[in-house]
């Protein structure tokens, strides 16, 4: 009886002896994500510029248009939102910039509106600028209604 409570004590501790080691040698391969020592301050990120005038192409049939000019100043919440006084018609025309279409008045039961509708409210949901950047993965993206026939 003695003997087997000495063999169990003896490898436990043999057991946690190589947890701590194998911790202490996994601990060396960790790499932190962070470029930077946790007590030296981060580097700013870089930034990156809005190409404006810039015409994206669209990815897919039914993607929102990309925003071809920088969009920082302009305020968006409950009580303003600045991309409407250029883009809702009639301030559209005045402003030469292009109306939203009718989609964005209907609302979810397919009931057309007189004003833009709360699901289309916030435009940056769906309607981004885009940057000079490097992608930072790899994208293979293919629509699926690509129609090969008419190419
Ligand atoms: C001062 C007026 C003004 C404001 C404010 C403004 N835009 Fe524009 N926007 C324009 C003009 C003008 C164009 C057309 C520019 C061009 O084609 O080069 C345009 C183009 C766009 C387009 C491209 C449409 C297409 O068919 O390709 C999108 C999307 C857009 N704006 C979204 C926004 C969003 C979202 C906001 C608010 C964050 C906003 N805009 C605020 C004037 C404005
Ligand atoms: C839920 C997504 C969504 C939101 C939110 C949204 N849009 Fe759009 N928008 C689209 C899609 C999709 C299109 C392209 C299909 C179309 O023209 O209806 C589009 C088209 C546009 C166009 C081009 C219209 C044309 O005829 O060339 C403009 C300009 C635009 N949106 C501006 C806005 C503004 C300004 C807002 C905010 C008030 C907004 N959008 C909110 C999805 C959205």
């Amino acid at each position: 009886m003695k003997t087997k409570i000495k063999a169990i004590a003896l490898a436990l501790a043999l057991a946690l002896g190589f947890g701590v080691l194998g911790a202490a040698a996994g601990a060396a391969d960790v790499k932190s994500l962070r470029p930077t020592e946790a007590n030296q301050p981060d580097a700013p990120p870089a930034i990156f510029k809005v190409v404006e005038g810039a015409k994206h192409d669209r990815a897919y049939r039914q993607q929102p248009p990309m925003v071809p000019h920088s969009i920082d100043k302009y305020e968006t919440d409950i009580k303003v939102n600045q991309c409407l006084r250029c883009h809702e018609w009639p301030f559209s025309d005045q402003e030469k910039a292009p109306k939203i279409s009718d989609m964005h008045y209907i609302d979810r039961n397919g009931i057309r509106q007189d004003t833009v509708n709360g699901n289309r409210y916030f435009c940056k949901q769906c309607h981004v600028p885009q940057v000079d950047a490097k992608p930072l993965v790899d994208n293979k993206f293919q629509p699926a209604t690509l129609n090969t026939n008419l190419r």
